[in-house]
């Protein structure tokens, strides 16, 4: 039998280049050798988007951009976190095994209390009970599909060392194994994506490349790359530029070699740099917008599909619901 993997894309804004190398293609990638089980966090995205239309747009917009990236729902069971209510009920199951304790030490929390605490705040002020709970609702997400990998970023780390501990603590108190303990899965290889200042790309430094926006767009974002003050003929240092480094993520060797050795014979300016990674960009990602704007184009379809992932994953959430009523003398 294969191997689960699980994860959840919280739908608070539109995908961009860094969601798309850090965690889309590593998670595809993941499908040929594991069972995946990929889906939207609604309900996470919900403690910070109480705009109903904004959330709805995120919702397909992220769902359609995982399915122009090619998952291929008759493979990856994907579904809306919010049809699956077995993931409410185990939410509750998992409160009482949960310490406060644990929850004051989430980063997430933990960060937000020392912004206000730093601007004189009241500690808790901004804060709601699912941002403060939002690492058992994350641990009900995975410990619900028996999963035994999670593909996520370093920053998620913590919330599946929780989601085990309080398995585990399950499991403990009822002497056998409820549920499946599950491992994070960091890939090191993944790339670092720079965003447009040299930052790590991140939607909360407003330094994104949006995945499917229109060509013009794209280009004038690229245009924004920031740069030195090194004229046309002075050579330089690919490996310093983040212009390169993006360059390395679409390009193939040949052009990659290439590229570095205008560079280095200096002859070449910022913006004919940016000209060649504007090419080699939206030759990627142009069948992906294509694609995207079919998708978003017709919302029953994109709706059925999601409620067909649904369907799959509710019986396998429901039997480990189950598991843990028997074990609880809840019947
Ligand atoms: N917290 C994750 C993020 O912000 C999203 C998420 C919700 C998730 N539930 C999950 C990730 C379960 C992995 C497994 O990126």
């Amino acid at each position: 039998m294969k191997k689960i993997s699980l994860t959840g894309i919280k739908p608070t804004g539109s995908l961009h280049i860094g969601n798309y190398f850090g965690a889309i293609k590593p998670a595809l990638e993941l499908t040929k050798d594991y069972d995946a089980r990929y889906f939207i966090a609604d309900y996470h995205a919900l403690n910070t988007i109480k705009d109903p239309k904004e959330l709805a747009a995120n919702i397909r917009g992220v769902a359609a951009g995982w399915l122009a990236a090619g998952l291929d729902p008759g493979k990856v069971i994907f579904y809306r976190q919010s049809s699956i209510p077995e993931t409410f009920e185990l939410t509750t199951q998992l409160m009482a095994f949960t310490s406060k304790g644990l929850m004051n030490r989430a980063h997430a929390y933990k960060a937000a209390v020392q912004e206000n605490t730093e601007k004189n705040e009241d500690p808790d002020a901004g804060i709601n009970m699912g941002l403060f709970t939002y690492p058992v609702l994350m641990a009900a997400d995975i410990i619900l599909f028996d999963s035994d990998v999670v593909p996520v970023g370093r920053d998620q780390v913590q919330h599946i060392e929780m989601a085990q501990d309080i398995a585990q603590a399950v499991n403990f108190n009822y002497k056998c194994e409820v549920f499946k303990a599950p491992q994070a899965l960091v890939q090191e290889d993944v790339a670092v994506v720079p965003g447009l200042d040299g930052r790590k790309m991140s939607k909360s430094y407003g330094n994104t490349i949006p995945l499917f926006c229109d060509e013009k767009t794209l280009r004038k974002l690229i245009m924004r790359i920031v740069t030195n003050s090194q004229s046309v003929e002075e050579p330089k240092d690919p490996d310093t530029s983040q212009i390169y480094l993006l360059y390395q993520l679409f390009a193939n060797e040949e052009e990659r070699r290439s590229l570095a050795n205008r560079y280095r014979e200096g002859g070449m300016g910022w913006g004919e740099a940016k000209e060649e990674l504007f090419s080699v960009v939206n030759r990627e990602l142009s069948p992906l917008r294509e694609r995207f704007n079919e998708i978003i184009a017709n919302p029953a379809e994109l709706d059925a599909i999601l409620r067909r992932g649904a369907e799959k994953a509710r019986p396998i959430a429901a039997a480990t619901v189950r598991r843990f009523r028997k074990a609880a003398g809840i019947e």
